[in-house]
């Protein structure tokens, strides 16, 4: 099953593609997370990546839809895969269908979740994410039963560099600006799934595993 997740920044996609990944056994891919690795790697592309990065700018598109090609060519994406965090632009959803067209698949669905952008910004300054197995915290809203600890591996928890308030506006402004309209394109495709995104977590879980599931 080949799934796309869409939502403005802390709709709570990352949250969602922990659960859903596990349940239906596919990879997880976020370029979000591919550049941050790329980043501490200190590779070319996170080098290039960070500077739009750490501003809140969308990274340029010729860089991100080449990790994306890359990645679905390997095979363990030949069982389906969940894509979080792209398309961004019409740019890559275009080059996403050609991509997908050339390995004789295409999206099965695209789920967007949706919440009030004055949620989002709580939502995201209170985030904490650990660092060694990457599960994702808020400091209110999902705890960690031990304060900056992970309940999942007991890993040290941090905040992400661009979950500062000036960031997190450029980031909803580029959401509403380049990636809002992706979900015109998709509705015209008929795939388009909307889920309210400001219910429990484990509501909006449950809500995406039963389309998923047909
Ligand atoms: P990326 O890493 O993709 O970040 P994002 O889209 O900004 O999304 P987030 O990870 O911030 O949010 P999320 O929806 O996953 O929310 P989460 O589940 O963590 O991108 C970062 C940067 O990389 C971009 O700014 C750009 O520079 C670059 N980039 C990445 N992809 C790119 C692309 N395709 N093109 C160009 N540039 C690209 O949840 C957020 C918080 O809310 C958490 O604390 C969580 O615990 C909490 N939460 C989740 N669900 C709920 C709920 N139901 N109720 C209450 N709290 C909740
Ligand atoms: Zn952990």
């Amino acid at each position: 099953m080949n799934i796309l997740f869409m939502g403005p920044p802390g709709a709570g996609k990352g949250t969602q593609a922990e659960n859903i990944v596990n349940e239906f056994g596919i990879p997880h891919i976020s370029t979000g997370d591919a550049f941050r690795l790329a980043i501490k790697q200190g590779t070319p592309i996170g080098i290039k990546a960070k500077e739009f990065m750490d501003q809140g700018l969308l990274v340029p598109d010729d860089v991100t839809i080449g990790i994306v090609e890359e990645r679905l060519q390997q095979s363990d994406c030949e069982k389906g895969f969940l894509l979080d965090g792209f398309p961004r632009t019409l740019s890559q959803a275009e080059a996403l269908d050609d991509i997908l067209a050339r390995l004789n698949t295409g999206l099965d669905h695209v789920i967007n979740l949706k919440v009030d952008r004055e949620k989002l910004l709580a939502r995201l300054t209170g985030r904490r994410i650990c660092k060694n197995c990457g599960s994702t915290y808020h400091v209110i809203f999902n705890p960690p039963k031990q304060e900056g600890i992970c309940d999942k591996c007991g890993g040290e928890l941090y905040q992400r560099s661009d979950d500062n308030e000036e960031s997190v506006g450029i980031r909803l402004d580029e959401y509403i600006n380049k990636t809002a309209p992706l979900l015109t394109f998709y509705e015209k495709k008929g795939l388009l799934r909307q889920i309210d995104g400001d219910q429990e977590i484990d509501v909006v879980s449950s809500q995406i595993a039963s389309i998923l599931r047909g």
